[in-house]
């Protein structure tokens, strides 16, 4: 970067990988050091000194933030998802975001596909079980679960991750059902999936699994209504965010048993408070946000993130915008 006075930026955690390295080379450096993430105070105080912000999905952007930071140019999120920032409020300050599509596409597939099994197999339950010493005999009732072979996989969200999640069921013998406002003729080709409305996905998926993103049209797309047409004793999965899913409504219906299981790698919040009833029910597996979470990924994430910033510094468009 041919300047004499390098950018400011600040990073709101350690990341990964070659990434900060390279971007230490090119701007005038800050990481957050500690394991939480800095306090909304330090951040604020953070983004009124610096040109760059590189954030994770536990960093808020908002006006109020902007509007103390004058210089921001760029705010580069470490994560295909960017609920955590007000996007209008950046692109009416002229301040790109940046976000890292692609990067975890198969990777989140793969938990996804992991927590499926977890979920309809029982593994958790299988793991604690034989821990706690409680495996007696072999017994032909023992922790029976639901077969993924040959059942039908619905699908909320039928883009890169959606998608992936699709090609994996086939490869399970599953049949494939999902929503979206357009049809996805590749995908059906490619997986033998068929677009349904939402009343046909709820009422003959036994595993229905989300993969929205999180916005105001998305927010408790499962609520108790949703809940209530889906097929008694069906799984429910998700990998996408929290707030996609009305949690009280969800526990009412693992309570009563209408919902066969849970598997949740994202909640509201996160973390979830120790007394969640999500923490005791026994057909819930639960995971800390870690769809992405592999080694290489999580690098090709920081990389990319560090790609956009540095291309919203000099002037261009970031590879990865998400300003109209
Ligand atoms: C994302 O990228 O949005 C995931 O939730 C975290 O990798």
């Amino acid at each position: 970067m041919a300047r004499t006075v390098r950018p400011r930026v600040f990073v709101t955690r350690q990341l990964p990988g070659e990434a900060l390295g390279r971007l230490s080379r090119l701007v005038d450096l800050s990481v957050w050091e500690e394991e939480l993430p800095p306090s909304r105070d330090t951040l604020m105080a953070q983004a009124a000194l610096c040109e760059g912000l590189v954030t994770l999905l536990t960093d808020r952007v908002d006006a109020r933030l902007l509007d103390c930071a004058p210089n921001l140019r760029a705010v580069s999120n470490v994560a295909v998802g960017y609920d955590n920032i007000d996007v209008p409020a950046c692109t009416g300050r002229r301040v790109a975001v940046g976000n890292t599509p692609g990067a975890l596409t198969e990777t989140s597939a793969d938990f996804a596909f992991a927590l499926i099994l977890g979920l309809a197999r029982r593994v958790a339950e299988a793991d604690a079980f034989v821990r706690a010493g409680k495996w007696k005999t072999w017994s032909p009732t023992l922790l029976l679960g639901t077969d993924v072979y040959g059942a039908t996989l619905g699908i909320v969200g039928p883009g890169a991750i959606g998608a992936a999640v699709a090609r994996r069921a086939r490869g399970f013998g599953m049949r494939i059902l999902y929503v979206s406002r357009e049809p996805k003729p590749a995908l059906e080709a490619q997986t033998g999936a068929r677009q349904v409305d939402k009343a046909t996905l709820l009422a003959e998926a036994d595993i229905l699994t989300l993969h929205v993103p999180l916005t105001p049209a998305t927010k408790h797309w499962v609520g108790r209504a949703e809940l209530a047409a889906m097929k008694p004793g069906a799984l429910l999965v998700n990998t996408a965010r929290g707030g996609v899913i009305d949690q009280d409504a969800l526990v009412e219906a693992l309570r009563e048993g209408r919902l066969g299981g849970a598997a949740l790698d994202v909640t509201q919040p996160e973390p979830l408070p120790p007394d969640s009833p999500l923490m005791t029910l026994p057909n819930v597996l639960l995971a800390p946000h870690i769809a992405s979470a592999s080694h290489a990924t999580r690098g090709r994430m920081a990389s990319m993130a560090v790609d956009n910033l540095l291309a919203a510094l000099e002037g261009r468009r970031p590879p990865h915008c998400v300003n109209p």
